[in-house]
């Protein structure tokens, strides 16, 4: 259940944002920042949600209790539903009371699902939405196949919203996997790295962002204008979401995260901050240890790992980071500019000043 407690005057994003209204938050989107200025939309977004809740769960039901236990751990473990929120709110701007708008959001949701049992049996995560993930708790191929398995799901219900859903659920899909293989297998010789990175991250996250901000507009009839804006502003919007991610798996613990921190780091997953560390020619003795330590690779010795994530929670890199998020955030707020102003554009632009803050 998503609940309807709203907490009057909760501020959020508190540095950086002075002289910006006083937020309130919604129940567990207090974690996203969300600014729900006016009842209505409110009531409309909190009804689309409560309605995923119940059709997620249902969705990813088997006649296998087995399938249907393995599936609805990680629905179950919670998560903060930004994908199906983008819905919600994309659909704001037609009629969001259209039942294809429900079932859009369930839509995003088991296919983000999905990727994250694949993903972290790639990165050997072990905890997800402060859960065991399902790799640990069961063994890899139950992972991948539950991944799978969700994924068939999200392409059933795509069906029932028709052809250019399934295209769309189909070509998102694509990019993502196109995203986690550019990861896996790295920049190619002369290949610039922060260019790569942030080519993995819109494909990987942007992405299925996009689609799920496209899906608002598509689903409640809005106007093809609007839905390319929303669009536009997911695909940004992902991408900083994804950078902001990364810099919290170096700067924040397990319990702001519900992950384990310092995951990419011990995988060798090369971040924002870390590629910006590598590149950097400062010359204090803290910059050239960490380069020292990162160029070895995935860092498995614990030491040398909290040694790593300690020099880079007070580096320059992890600065620049932050900023680079800043210029995605706004970059995203500015692509809202052909949407009317409205209780619901506000909120849009509530998460870019909350993901832009969220790593401070
Ligand atoms: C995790 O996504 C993977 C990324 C793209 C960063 P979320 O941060 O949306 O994960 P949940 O859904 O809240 O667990
Ligand atoms: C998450 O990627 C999965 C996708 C975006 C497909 P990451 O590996 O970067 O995210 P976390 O940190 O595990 O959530
Ligand atoms: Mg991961
Ligand atoms: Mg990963």
């Amino acid at each position: 259940m998503v609940g309807d407690v709203v907490n009057p005057g909760e501020r959020s994003g508190a540095s950086g944002s002075g002289g910006r209204p006083r937020r309130r938050s919604t129940g567990q989107f207090g974690a996203l920042g969300l600014y729900l200025a006016d009842s209505r939309v409110e009531e409309s977004v909190l009804s689309v949600l409560e309605a995923v809740e119940d059709e997620l769960r249902a969705s990813v039901a088997s006649a296998d209790p087995f399938v249907t236990e393995a599936a609805r751990h990680l629905v179950e473990a919670g998560g903060k539903r930004f994908r199906p929120l983008l819905v919600a709110l994309g659909a704001q701007f037609g009629d969001p009371a259209r039942a294809q708008v429900v079932s859009a959001a369930v839509v995003v949701e088991l296919t983000h699902l999905a990727t994250l049992y694949h993903d972290d049996v790639m990165d050997e995560a072990p905890v997800r939405r402060g859960a065991p993930s399902a790799n640990s708790r069961w063994t890899n191929s139950v992972a991948i196949l539950i991944g799978d398995y969700l994924f068939a799901r999200a392409a059933d219900l795509a069906a029932a919203l028709g052809t250019e859903a399934v295209r769309l659920q189909a070509r998102t899909f694509a990019r993502l996997v196109h995203g986690q293989l550019a990861e896996t297998i790295g920049p190619r010789p002369g290949d610039d790295p922060v260019a790569h990175y942030l080519h993995v991250i819109a494909e990987k996250t942007g992405s299925l962002i996009a689609t799920s901000a496209r899906f608002g507009g598509l689903f409640s009839g809005a106007i093809p204008a609007h839905t390319e804006a929303l669009a536009g502003y997911g695909e940004t919007i992902g991408v900083a979401f994804q950078l902001s991610d990364d810099l919290l798996d170096i700067a924040s613990d397990s319990t702001q995260s519900g992950k384990t921190p310092g995951t990419d780091l011990r995988e060798g997953v090369p971040t924002l901050p870390v590629l910006y560390a590598l590149a950097s020619d400062d010359a204090d003795v803290s910059s050239v240890r960490l380069r020292e330590i990162l160029a070895t690779g995935p860092l498995t010795d614990d030491d040398l790992h909290a040694e790593a994530l300690g020099l880079l929670r007070d580096s320059p890199a992890l600065k620049r980071a932050r900023e680079t998020v800043r210029c995605y955030a706004e970059d995203a707020r500015a692509q809202l500019a052909p949407l009317p102003d409205s209780p619901a554009r506000r909120a849009l632009e509530s998460l870019c000043d909350h993901i832009a803050d969220r790593t401070s």
